[in-house]
């Protein structure tokens, strides 16, 4: 097996980035090179104030003591492919919006460029990792260009090593991985190549935790992952629809449920509908597979888990509405949280969205705060998912600097992130500034419902019923 001197990352994203800055503080014998084609980006990673262009907590000081070292941030893409024994590929590959399979299936095409690319300019033979997740076979697709473009004597080794960090804890997720997958061809030169990727995680991940497989296993295991962990959450969620209707109460049910050590109590909480990058795009990728392969029950089984997910943020706005007497009209509502969890600035696909847009299509005036979110993807993603031009939602939606701030005068309180500050905040300063009656609607379960109650509030939670 090739010794690793060398290795090329392609795409400096919320994976590419933290990922082989992570490697590079581990193997410091080896030379990393992160590239992309977005200049503001690389530049962003390699400020001097390290204001890096994503938040991750423990990634800064990862950078700080990389950077220069043996870890470089490039756009430079030829020579990086040039000089690496190993190149990741960590581009993204987000759902496809026109043709075959639109709404659906992954969008190769960034793969394929890139590809195409490490085909054109390698000069020498190279380890080729999927690090992006892609559907099951993608690797075939890459090794067929690789071998139609290659010039002479250059050999291309191709390895599926999907990346299974969640955003907020990436750094701990990367330290101290669940396992590590990398998946193979079972040839001599496969296994070989498995060898070579193995032995740079072996540096700091225990060998019992490195598990490697089939190349197709390997792309199908992260789908699955992701398409498992969100079913879970569409589970937590639709019973909480049956706790709101019963008198149940989801947290109760979700503590009973996760004692039972064959279903742990891990990634059970009920929440406003889940968001992020990951989750729906990977399983619309499942549910488009599988009705490639003639798979319909499959794919309609799939399929429901981000139907579910949809219903809950529906649910939620409705009951908004519902409760604010079937009216929110001219209604100030504070929405605190536009992330989509805690401890990350990722916007993408964030319930907060959809909230946002449900009132403003209502009418009603929308507060928001947010403490990693900027203001420009704030408004950003309200351009893409309002239905009119931004300077008229611009009249409708304010951003708010504190959390006190943005409850001023407002109607309604809406959780819509599980920031930690959100724990701190000083319910009797802000019911003072607020309209009565004064309304919470907790979509994350972090709020003291009595304590809330003591004070004046009325509280509506996920998952608890007026009945309760
Ligand atoms: P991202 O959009 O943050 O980053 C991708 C980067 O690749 C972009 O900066 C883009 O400019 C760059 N890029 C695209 N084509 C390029 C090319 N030809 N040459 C150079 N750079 C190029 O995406 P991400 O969130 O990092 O996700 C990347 C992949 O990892 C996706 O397949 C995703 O499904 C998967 N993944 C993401 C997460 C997550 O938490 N975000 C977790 C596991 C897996
Ligand atoms: C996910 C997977 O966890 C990770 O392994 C994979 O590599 C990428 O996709 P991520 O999307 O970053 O990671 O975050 P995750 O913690 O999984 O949360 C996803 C969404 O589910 C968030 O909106 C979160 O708030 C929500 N969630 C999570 C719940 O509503 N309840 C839970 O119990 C857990």
């Amino acid at each position: 097996p090739v010794q690793v001197k060398k290795i090329c990352c392609i795409g400096a994203g919320y994976v590419g980035g933290p990922t082989c800055a992570v490697i590079a503080l581990k193997c410091p014998q080896i030379e990393v090179t992160i590239v992309d084609l977005n200049q503001a980006r690389i530049d962003a990673w390699n400020d001097k104030d390290f204001n890096l262009p994503i938040y991750e907590p423990g990634l800064e000081d990862v950078v700080r003591a990389a950077r220069g070292r043996n870890l470089f941030f490039s756009t430079e893409v030829d020579k990086a492919i040039q000089d690496a024994d190993l190149i990741f590929v960590s581009v993204n590959t987000p759902t496809k919006k026109g043709g075959v399979g639109a709404g659906f299936a992954a969008d190769l095409n960034y793969i394929e460029l890139a590809t195409r690319q490490i085909a054109k300019v390698s000069n020498s033979s190279k380890i080729v990792v999927e690090k992006s997740t892609v559907p099951c076979r993608t690797a075939e697709s890459m090794r067929t260009i690789l071998e139609a473009n290659s010039k002479p004597g250059c050999r291309f080794d191709i390895l599926s090593n999907p990346e299974f960090l969640a955003e907020g804890t990436a750094i701990d997720d990367l330290f101290a991985p669940d396992r590590v997958l990398i998946g193979s061809l079972q040839t001599q030169e496969g296994k070989d190549a498995c060898e070579s990727l193995r032995s740079v995680y072996a540096n700091w991940v225990p060998t019992e935790r490195i598990l490697t497989v089939g190349l197709w296993s390997s792309e199908l295991s992260k789908l699955a992952a992701n398409a498992m962990l969100a079913q879970r959450i569409s589970s937590i969620n639709a019973l909480s629809a049956i706790c709101e209707a019963t008198g149940a109460n989801i947290d109760e049910v979700a503590h009973a449920v996760g004692y039972d050590s064959r279903m742990g109590n891990k990634f059970l909480k009920a929440s406003v509908g889940f968001g992020g990058s990951c989750f729906q795009k990977d399983i619309l990728n499942l549910v488009y597979l599988s009705e490639t392969l003639h798979l319909p029950e499959v794919a309609a089984y799939w399929k429901q888990v981000v139907t579910m997910n949809e219903h809950q943020k529906r649910r939620f706005s409705k009951r908004v509405v519902d409760t604010l007497f079937n009216t929110i009209t001219g209604k100030r509502i504070a929405v605190l949280g536009f992330a989509f969890k805690a401890d990350t600035g990722d916007t993408r696909e964030s319930a907060a969205i959809t909230l946002i847009r449900d009132f403003v299509a209502e009418r009603a005036i929308v507060n928001v705060y947010d403490p990693k979110v900027v203001e420009e993807q704030i408004w950003l993603d309200l351009e893409e998912s309002i239905p009119q031009p931004l300077a008229a939602t611009k009249k409708q939606v304010v951003i708010h600097k504190s959390a006190l701030e943005a409850c001023k005068n407002a109607e309604a309180v809406i959780i819509a992130t599980e920031w930690k500050e959100f724990l701190q905040i000083d319910w009797t300063e802000v019911y003072k500034h607020m309209n009565k009656p004064a309304f919470v609607f907790d979509g994350r379960l972090i709020v003291d419902v009595p304590k809330l109650t003591e004070i004046g509030f009325k509280v509506t939670s996920i998952g608890r019923g007026d009945k309760a």
